[in-house]
């Protein structure tokens, strides 16, 4: 796992396997069949890096020999918040890994001249004691990541039980965020370059959306 100086709250999982993937997902010419299995295939080695350090607890349990007490992951259920429509790509992903979490949805598109987020749909499990994983594949402005870390916050979450997963960020996004919120963790497999004149990521995969889904 790397870190960049300028952002303590971001981490980057440079894991071979993963920029590997990433790679194959950035080439113009990859089929939306393909995407859409290196995105879970990727979704799933990240969510193996980003959940290492959930809190343990034990259970008694009986092996066929004797008792023992057990490691389990403690409190509840874990939360994967998509961030729509192309955080789904992830969520599905990381369901894959931890198939009794919980699933939120918050909704926001990008105002296409303002580039401001808009809400259109939340719907959130119960809150207290609980790690919310939020997902989008990219963080462009940084906007909507600010925004969905918002909607959570404003609802009693702490800082600390949520954590941001991106594939691939851009350094203006990342300093909004970590200018709203410094002490949530966000994890990406890129830190890109920069953002274009219409807030697209550079050298980035183009829109992860419409990849994920074939549409245009
Ligand atoms: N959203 C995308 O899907 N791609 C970008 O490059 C920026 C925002």
């Amino acid at each position: 796992m790397k870190q960049d100086p300028r952002f303590p709250n971001l981490f980057i999982l440079d894991h071979p396997l993963i920029q590997h993937k990433l790679s194959h997902m950035r080439e113009s010419d990859t089929s939306t069949r393909t995407f859409r299995e290196l995105l879970r295939e990727i979704t799933l080695l990240m969510g193996y890096e980003i959940t290492r350090d959930l809190p343990l607890t034990t259970r008694t349990i009986e092996t066929p020999l004797q008792k023992m007490e057990a490691p389990v992951i403690a409190g509840k259920k874990l939360a994967i918040v998509p961030i729509l429509r192309a955080g789904v790509g992830m969520s599905d992903g990381l369901l894959e890994l931890v198939p009794s979490a919980r699933v939120g949805h918050i909704g926001v598109f990008r105002d296409p001249e303002t580039h401001q987020p808009v809400e259109y749909l939340v719907r959130l499990p119960d809150l207290a004691e609980r790690t919310f994983i939020l997902c989008d594949p990219m963080v462009a402005t940084g906007n909507s990541a600010v925004y969905a870390v918002d909607v959570l916050k404003k609802r009693g979450v702490s800082d600390a039980q949520i954590v941001f997963l991106a594939l691939v960020a851009a350094p203006e996004g990342v300093e909004v965020f970590r200018n709203a919120h410094p002490n949530v963790k966000m994890y990406v497999a890129s830190l890109d370059s920069h953002l274009n004149d219409h807030a697209y990521i550079v050298p980035g995969l183009g829109d992860a959306g419409d990849r994920i889904f074939g549409t245009k």
